[in-house]
């Protein structure tokens, strides 16, 4: 997703001088965190290719990246009480770039994301593991805020990105739980709740069996 794109130049001078300074501050910056997805997307399919030359098999199943929408960017200002600002969105936000990683086993989330802490161009700034320690609702992922340079013509800008990583059974959860909980008019919200929880933890055993399973094939096969 290109914020500036040749056949509709959002950066033109017209549209500049139309739009304002700020905007055009605000477009680089969200151009800036789509070099930095980039960059981070890079680096796990490398690691992606990598395990599977040596394993025979993917760790990645599939990758998904967004950035913030402008909506959501402001919403998210204004509920701590910040003035919505291009560098208020650059200092006290840390997921305007996001991008989730699903993998096939527990296991290898850790791999992946202890391999890619490891590079040393990334930084590790926060990490919540919510798989060794699910949200009381259930929910489960390993979640990383990461910070990695992005290489311009003049300068070298660290930028930050939300990597979640979580199993295809943990994704499986968090999608519906999500699209649950956006649904009005629910009546029965604490037996939903509980029902919910439940699911959680049922998908957590079904990762647990579904890794020993995985274990005892390799260990057949070496
Ligand atoms: P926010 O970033 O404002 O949400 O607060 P935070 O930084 O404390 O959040 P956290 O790191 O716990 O979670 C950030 C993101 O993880 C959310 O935007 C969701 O994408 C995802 N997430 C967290 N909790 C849940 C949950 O209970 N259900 C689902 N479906 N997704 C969740
Ligand atoms: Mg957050």
């Amino acid at each position: 997703m290109a914020i500036i794109n040749n056949d509709n130049n959002l950066l033109s001078d017209t549209a500049i001088e139309l739009l304002g300074e700020k905007f055009r501050e605000f477009l680089t910056l969200m151009t800036y965190y789509q070099c930095a997805i980039m960059e981070v997307e890079t680096k796990l399919n490398v690691l992606n290719e990598e395990f599977s030359l040596q394993h025979d098999r993917n760790p990645i199943q599939s990758i998904k990246t967004r950035l913030k929408s402008p909506v959501s960017i402001k919403k998210k200002l204004e509920s701590k009480n910040l003035p919505v600002s291009v560098e208020m969105m650059e200092n006290e936000l840390t997921d305007i770039a996001g991008i989730r990683v699903i993998c096939s086993f527990p296991e290898d989330v850790y791999t992946i994301a202890d391999a890619l802490l490891s590079q040393d161009d990334i930084e590790l700034i926060e990490r919540k593991d919510y798989i060794a320690n699910p949200k009381p609702n259930g929910y489960r992922s390993l979640h990383l805020i990461v910070q990695i340079p992005i290489f311009l013509e003049k300068k070298k800008k660290p930028m930050k990105v939300e990597v979640q990583l979580r199993t295809i059974a943990m994704d499986f959860w968090a999608s519906l739980e999500h699209q649950i909980k956006y649904k009005k008019k629910v009546n029965n919200t604490q037996e939903i709740a509980t029902e919910l929880f439940e699911c959680a933890e049922l998908s957590a055993q079904l990762d647990a069996r579904m890794d020993a399973v995985r274990k005892k094939l390799e260990q057949k096969t070496k």
